[in-house]
């Protein structure tokens, strides 16, 4: 099944009253179950696809299809719903809540979804047991190191079974010991769930643990290698 179809993506942004060509006609497609990676140097587009992917910005031309609807025809309020229901986003700075618990940043998502509390409760101490921080749920985000708090991020993403897992340079702030951890998680969970991932890097060994990867350079596919 496909889950991201990127058809001919443009993406322009208006800076100072000039243009920057971020993509430059993208043309990718990912299907259910990939674990991909997206390198390239820095500043070549690889935020700029994923924040597209998952909806958080809208496209300059061309076509995205995510889980078979044409973003680009959607209101703000299904692009909203899209978000949360199906996608779920890793960021290189966790991007927790600071003042929230553990377990409240993880189950914010339910929440939001309107998950009542109970199931809110116990779906929360399930992420949190996959990603083998038991016993963390009172704790801060400042109460914890850089890893321990991508794993709470990646809980937060898991914790809705989204279908589509986007992370940008999740390993980015972590030194390669707790990186390849991560990574193992993230694989975990590939296997496990079946949930597709695809996350941006320009670490090497990002890039050796990812089924496919494609390169970008300035704003366009350079490679696509499946491995
Ligand atoms: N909000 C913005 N306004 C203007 N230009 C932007 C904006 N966001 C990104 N850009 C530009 O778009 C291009 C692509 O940026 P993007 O953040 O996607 O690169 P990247 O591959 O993620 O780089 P990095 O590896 O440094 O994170 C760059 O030239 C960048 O300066
Ligand atoms: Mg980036």
């Amino acid at each position: 099944m496909t889950v991201v179809k990127a058809e001919n993506v443009i993406k322009d942004y208006g800076l100072n009253g000039t243009t920057v060509h971020a993509l430059r006609g993208v043309n990718l497609e990912f299907q259910g179950g990939e674990f991909a990676a997206i390198a390239g140097p820095s500043g070549s587009g690889k935020s700029t696809f994923l924040h597209l992917t998952g909806c958080l910005d809208t496209i300059s031309g061309g076509a995205m299809l995510v889980g078979g609807s044409d973003t680009s025809k959607m209101s703000h309020k299904q692009l909203a719903l899209l978000r949360r229901h199906s996608i779920g986003f890793i960021f290189q700075a966790y991007n927790l809540i600071p003042v929230l618990s553990v377990e409240e940043n993880i189950g914010f998502p339910l929440t939001l979804l309107g998950v009542d509390k109970s199931e809110v409760k116990e779906r929360t101490a399930q992420a949190l047991a996959d990603v083998g921080l038991e016993g963390m749920a009172k704790r801060r985000p400042k109460e914890m190191s850089g890893g321990q708090q991508q794993r709470v991020a990646i809980a937060r993403a898991l914790v809705k079974k989204p279908a589509l897992i986007l992370a940008d340079e999740p390993t980015a702030n972590l030194d390669s010991t707790i990186g390849r951890e991560i990574l193992e998680l993230m694989l975990a969970l590939n296997k496990s769930v079946g949930t597709t991932f695809i996350f941006s890097t320009h670490d090497q060994m990002v890039m050796d643990y990812a089924r496919r990867v494609v390169h970008i350079r300035d704003g366009q596919v350079e490679s696509d290698e499946v491995k």
